[in-house]
C-alpha cells in the first residue's frame, strides 16, 4: 500500500480522530459565520486533504456544508446559495472505492474523489474557496533522508523516532516539517481564492515544551524500545529497526507561525488549542491506546518487518504503555486548530 510519493496510506479512521472532528466543530462554524465573505458564486469548492475512507470526512463536510449555508442565509438572505462541489483527498492508495461507497446518499454536493499527495499541487488555479484537513497534516512527506545515514551526524540507529535521540536528528524531522509546510501552502496559495479559508487540526505541543513531554511522541518512542526488544530477542534484524523511522512530526504554534509568515500569502485568523478532546492517555487502558496506535502503524511496520511480528510487538507495546503510565499521566496532548485566509 504505498502512495504515490513513495509512502504509505494511512487509512484508518479512529473513534479518537471523531471526537477531534467534534472538538473542532464550533471553531469551524465559528470560521465561516465571522471570516467567510459570501459572494454570489455558482460553484461553492470545498476540499477535504487526507480524508481516508470515511466516515469523519463526511462529519467535517457536513458541518462545512451546513455552516456555509447559514452564512449565506443571514448574511443576504435573498441571495442564491451555490452549488457544493467537494473534493476527497488522499493518497492514491488510499481504499477511494469504500470511500465512495459510504458516501451520505442525502448529500447535497457533487463529490469527486482527488488522489496524490498535499504536498503538491492536486486542484487547478483559483478553484477552491475552503480547505479542510484533520489530523494528517502531521503525516511527514518522507522520514528525513538523514536520519537513515549511517554517515550523517542524524543517523537515527537503534530508535525509530526523534525521542530522546541525538539533537541533529529532531533537527532533521523538524527541517522536514517545515520544508513540507512551505510545500503545502505554496501549493494551496495557487488553489484557494483570494478570501478563501484553510481550516487546519493537528497534533502538536505548546511552545517551548520539550517533544518528549509530548504524548502523541511517547507513543513513537515506546514503539521503537518494543522494537528494540524484538531485535534483542532475536526475532528482527537490528538493522531493519536502524533503517526504520516514523515519518510523523508534531508542531507547535511558533514553528507553523514561521512558515506561514515566510510564504506570506495566508494570514493567520485563528490559532486555538481543542481542549476538550480526551488525549489517548491514562484515561484510556494501555489495551485501547495499543489499538489506537497500533492502527495508524500497522502498515508501516507490516511492509518493513513482516505480519509475522505485529502481535507480539503490539503485545509488549501495551505492557510498555501500562509500565508508562506516570509519565504518560504527566504528558502533554493538543490538538491545533488554525485558521488562514488567503490574501
Ligand atoms: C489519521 S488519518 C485522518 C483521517 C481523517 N482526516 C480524520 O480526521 O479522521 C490521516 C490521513 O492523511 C492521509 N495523508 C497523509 N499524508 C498525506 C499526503 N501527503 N497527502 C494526502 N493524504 C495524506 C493518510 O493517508 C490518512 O488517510
Amino acid at each position: 500500500m504505498t502512495g504515490g510519493n513513495g509512502l504509505k496510506s494511512y487509512t484508518k479512521n479512529s473513534s479518537y480522530q471523531r471526537g477531534v472532528i467534534d472538538a473542532a466543530k464550533s471553531h469551524i462554524q465559528g470560521a465561516i459565520a465571522k471570516k467567510l465573505q459570501p459572494e454570489n458564486l455558482e460553484t461553492f469548492s470545498v476540499a477535504d486533504l487526507g480524508c481516508s475512507v470515511g466516515p469523519n470526512t463526511f462529519f467535517a463536510v457536513q458541518n462545512i456544508l451546513e455552516s456555509v449555508k447559514l452564512k449565506y442565509k443571514t448574511h443576504e438572505p435573498n441571495s442564491k446559495i451555490p452549488e457544493f462541489q467537494v473534493f476527497f483527498n488522499d493518497h492514491s492508495m488510499n481504499d477511494f472505492n469504500t470511500l465512495f461507497k459510504c458516501l451520505p446518499p442525502n448529500r447535497e454536493y457533487y463529490a469527486s474523489g482527488v488522489p496524490g499527495s498535499f504536498y503538491s499541487r492536486l486542484f487547478l488555479r483559483g478553484s477552491l474557496h475552503f480547505v479542510h484537513s484533520s489530523y494528517s497534516l502531521h503525516w511527514l512527506s518522507q522520514v528525513p533522508k538523514e536520519v537513515t545515514n549511517r554517515k550523517s551526524l542524524a543517523w537515527n540507529n537503534g530508535r525509530i523516532y526523534h525521542i530522546h535521540a541525538r539533537e541533529e536528528v529532531t533537527k532533521a524531522y523538524s527541517m522536514q516539517h517545515a520544508m513540507d509546510m512551505t510545500n503545502f501552502l505554496s501549493a494551496r496559495a495557487e488553489e484557494v481564492v483570494p478570501g478563501g479559508l484553510v481550516a487546519i487540526v493537528v497534533p502538536a505541543r505548546p511552545n517551548g515544551t520539550p517533544h518528549a513531554q509530548v504524548i502523541f511522541n511517547m507513543m513513537f518512542d515506546l514503539l521503537g524500545s518494543s522494537l528494540m526488544e524484538l531485535s534483542k530477542k532475536g526475532l528482527i534484524d537490528e538493522e531493519r529497526v536502524d533503517s526504520f523511522n516514523i515519518p510523523a512530526y508534531c508542531t507547535c504554534p511558533q514553528e507553523l507561525e514561521a512558515v506561514i509568515q515566510k510564504n506570506g500569502c495566508f494570514s493567520i485568523e485563528r490559532m486555538k488549542s481543542l481542549s476538550t478532546v480526551i488525549a489517548p492517555d491514562t484515561r484510556h487502558r494501555p489495551q485501547d491506546v495499543s489499538l489506537s496506535i497500533r492502527a495508524i502503524t500497522e502498515e508501516l511496520i507490516r511492509e518493513q518487518f513482516g505480519a509475522e511480528i505485529l502481535d507480539e510487538l503490539f503485545h509488549l507495546f501495551t505492557n510498555k504503555v501500562g509500565e508508562a503510565h506516570q509519565d504518560i499521566a504527566s504528558g502533554i496532548a493538543l490538538n491545533l486548530f488554525l485558521l488562514l485566509k488567503r490574501n
